[in-house]
């Protein structure tokens, strides 16, 4: 493929030298594999790497500094972080390397710390972010076939790539930054294209782009099936896995491929990841210190995964298939909490790493947090009353987010029905999950909600002419693992039927995306306003004074799903109704000295909206991310949730909630 030459990344990388001027070291600096004693070398000197997973997009820039502190702080001499493309190019051809994206910094800031960096440049990540790190406009492409020679794919690959190895370049470690290695892909021994022209592609770019002395390597499960299609012969292959006590078994696997060069585990599992509706997964401390120890103990070159998992903010979270999205939090049980306290799991490996990498820095404290109490959360408006800032669009057929070029957050769908009918409204296409509404005389008639690949995606209507169906869709996160990654289209990805007939001309609003993460209000123009009717999608606002900011956590177990954001920012979904995750992290960054503004958009159900007895959110000083999830709270089963209380509740609400509304309108 004659896309790039080499010609675009030394012009780019001359432009940002003189901006960083990190070279004119007159010392050698050299980091290489050193095949004849089966180590790394640094300065031609053995090295060995402790390292420890943290990324960038999932910590709150301000606090970057202390993270990595407390990661030197454990005995690490390394740190690993993924680049997540999508925050960098929200929009095609628009690169963004400031404030929370400004990675140069974060590398900067390992490097104070003596930190050496493992970088895991992608253009694929996984890492149970928003569609793996790939940006959501590769969708608008027909057919796309991502990890793959497919021009569609692989022309921005290739620009994004020049761009970012241009920006990272200095920060090697021969040019005087942090960075040892870089990796290529990210196990793509797991997916099932085994494009090797796209490996060698991506090889030979990081080649020209970095200089061809930069140690590259991959990373693959620990089977020969997963070593097959993730590695090229020249790129130096590493494999992952989690707790073992025979170790020297697993590393065995690497030896097929590398039978010289340092043993390493790329993904060490200090802990797992969450599902909503499943329970949260630990990893017990003595397991992970054992075997870490033992791994030590080979002379192995090991990084934890996570060893800061953070926050998924905003819209940032993946998702798995069988369609299953990940919480807001990113806590994996790791070492260092979400919000980046010191637990009895880091005081442990620390003493496990200090045996062989003794370090004096004193460990620092965690952050203080803070109780700030109760906010009582008042009923604001539904969302269709939100004033203006986006015109519907109107079609024949409903449109994805994808063709409305909003890539995150919500759509709103309109059909006016035209004559009287009744019968089953199939919302197969609904991707991921939809808030239904029929509006007769602005009166709610009918409230549903369709979750994705459940076993009943329809709603039965009655309706007369001139009655109208609103649907909100929401999409939770795109699927970041496998084969369905193509197909990650969101909103309404196929025509909607009532008795087999398709519906025809549909008005829609998208809104939520914002590459900042704000939350945009869609237009109300184009709906007959149904004031206070907290059935709908609603929002409810709330202020709380604070002298101080400190890092808190709100707890929304008495809400049921939605959004939350406070003072503009957008501080990830809620969705305590199905767990386990009930508190969301908020740092302090997030809250000014003075008046704050808490707003949340409740899709389902607040918990007073027949009074305000019980209309509030909690600010405390623990976090909740481990509530229990009932067994019948599973993927593939959504409708019958509700626990029996629940039912009940919802029950006499109703009834109380269908009088109020009769006097409302
Ligand atoms: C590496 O191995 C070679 C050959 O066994 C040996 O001569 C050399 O001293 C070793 N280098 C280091 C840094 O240990
Ligand atoms: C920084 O790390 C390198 C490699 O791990 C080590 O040789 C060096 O002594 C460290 N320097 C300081 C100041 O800790
Ligand atoms: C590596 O790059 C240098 C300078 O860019 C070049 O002289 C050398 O031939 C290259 N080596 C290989 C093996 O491609
Ligand atoms: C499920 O199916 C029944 C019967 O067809 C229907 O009444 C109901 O509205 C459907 N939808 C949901 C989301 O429960
Ligand atoms: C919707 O139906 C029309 C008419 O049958 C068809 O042309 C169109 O492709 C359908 N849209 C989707 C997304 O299936
Ligand atoms: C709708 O179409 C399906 C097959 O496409 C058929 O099984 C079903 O009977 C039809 N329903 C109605 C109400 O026509
Ligand atoms: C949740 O985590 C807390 C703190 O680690 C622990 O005390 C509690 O037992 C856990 N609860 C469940 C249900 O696992
Ligand atoms: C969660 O854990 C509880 C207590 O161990 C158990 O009863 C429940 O079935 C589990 N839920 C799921 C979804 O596995």
């Amino acid at each position: 493929m004659a896309i790039l030459r080499a010609g675009s990344c030394l012009l780019i990388f001359y432009l940002i030298l003189n901006v960083h001027g990190k070279s004119g070291s007159s010392e050698k600096r050299t980091f290489v594999i050193d095949y004849d004693n089966d180590t790394f070398s640094m300065d031609g000197k053995p090295f060995r790497y402790i390292s420890g997973s943290i990324h960038y997009s999932r910590v709150p820039y301000q606090y970057w500094d202390d993270r990595l502190h407390k990661m030197a702080a454990a005995g690490l001499n390394a740190i690993q972080t993924y680049i997540p493309w999508n925050i960098h190019e929200p929009e095609e051809g628009k690169i963004d390397f400031s404030g929370q994206q400004d990675v140069v910094t974060f590398l900067e800031t390992a490097q104070k710390y003596n930190l050496s960096v493992i970088l895991r440049s992608g253009p694929y990540i996984c890492g149970e972010w928003e569609f793996g790190g790939l940006p959501a406009w590769l969708l608008k492409s027909d057919n796309l076939k991502v990890r793959t020679m497919d021009p569609n794919y692989i022309k921005p690959v290739g620009r994004w790539l020049t761009r970012l190895y241009a920006e990272l370049k200095p920060m090697l470690y021969k040019n005087g930054g942090p960075i040892i290695t870089v990796q290529i892909e990210n196990e793509y021994g797991s997916y099932e294209a085994c494009d090797y022209d796209y490996l060698r592609f991506l090889r030979d770019l990081a080649r020209e782009c970095l200089g061809n002395d930069t140690v590259l390597f991959t990373t693959d499960g620990d089977s020969d099936g997963f070593l097959k299609c993730g590695t090229l012969p020249d790129v130096y292959a590493t494999i992952d896995f989690g707790v073992t006590y025979t170790p020297e078994k697993n590393f065995e696997i690497q030896r097929h491929k590398e039978p010289k060069g340092p043993l390493v585990n790329s993904e060490f599992y200090t802990g797992w990841l969450d599902h909503w509706g499943e329970n949260h997964s630990t990893i017990a401390t003595s397991e992970v210190a054992k075997s870490l120890d033992l791994i030590l103990a080979l002379g192995a070159n090991i990084n934890m995964y996570m060893f800061e998992g953070g926050t998924n903010f905003g819209f940032w979270n993946g998702a798995n298939y069988p369609y299953q999205p990940v919480p807001t939090s990113y806590d994996y049980d790791a070492p260092l909490s979400e919000a980046g306290d010191i637990t009895e799991k880091y005081m442990t490996l620390r003493s496990v790493i200090t045996k062989y990498n003794p370090t004096a820095m004193a460990v620092p404290p965690s952050t203080p947090k803070k109780a700030y109490g109760k906010v009582i959360m008042t009923f604001a408006s539904t969302l269709y009353d939100m004033a203006n800032l986006k015109d519907p669009v109107m079609s024949t057929y409903p449109l994805t987010m994808e063709q409305l070029d909003s890539y995150y957050g919500f759509v709103i769908y309109k059909h006016i029905f035209k004559s009287q009918v009744s019968g089953p409204l199939d919302l197969s296409g609904v991707r991921d999950r939809a808030y239904v509404n029929v509006i007769r005389d602005k009166k709610v008639v009918l409230s549903a909600v369709v979750e994705r690949d459940t076993s009943n995606m329809t709603v039965s209507v009655d309706v007369d002419a001139g009655d109208f169906v609103l649907v909100l869709v929401e999409n939770q996160g795109r699927i970041n693992y496998g084969g369905e990654m193509n197909y990650n289209h969101k909103g309404l990805i196929s025509n909607v039927t009532l008795n087999n007939i398709t519906l025809t001309d549909w008005e829609q609003s998208a809104f939520g995306w914002d590459p900042s993460q704000r939350m945009l209000i869609p237009s109300n123009s184009f709906l007959v306003p149904v004031a206070k009717a907290p059935s709908l999608p609603s929002f409810y606002a709330g202020v709380l004074d604070v002298e101080e900011p400190q890092d808190t956590y709100l707890d929304m177990s008495l809400w049921t799903k939605g959004q939350l954001f406070i003072n503009g920012m957008n501080m990830g979904r809620y969705w305590p109704h199905r767990g386990p995750q009930v508190r969301l992290y908020i740092p302090k960054y997030a809250l000014n000295a003075g008046s704050n503004l808490i707003l949340m958009l409740e899709l389902e159900q607040a918990p007073c909206h027949h009074s305000n007895s019980k209309c509030y959110v909690e600010f405390m000083d623990q976090p909740l991310i481990n509530a229990t999830v009932p067994q019948s709270i599973h993927r593939g089963i959504s409708q019958d949730t509700k626990p029996l209380w629940r039912w009940l509740f919802d029950l006499i609400m109703s009834i109380i909630f269908s009088e109020w509304n009769l006097f409302s309108f």
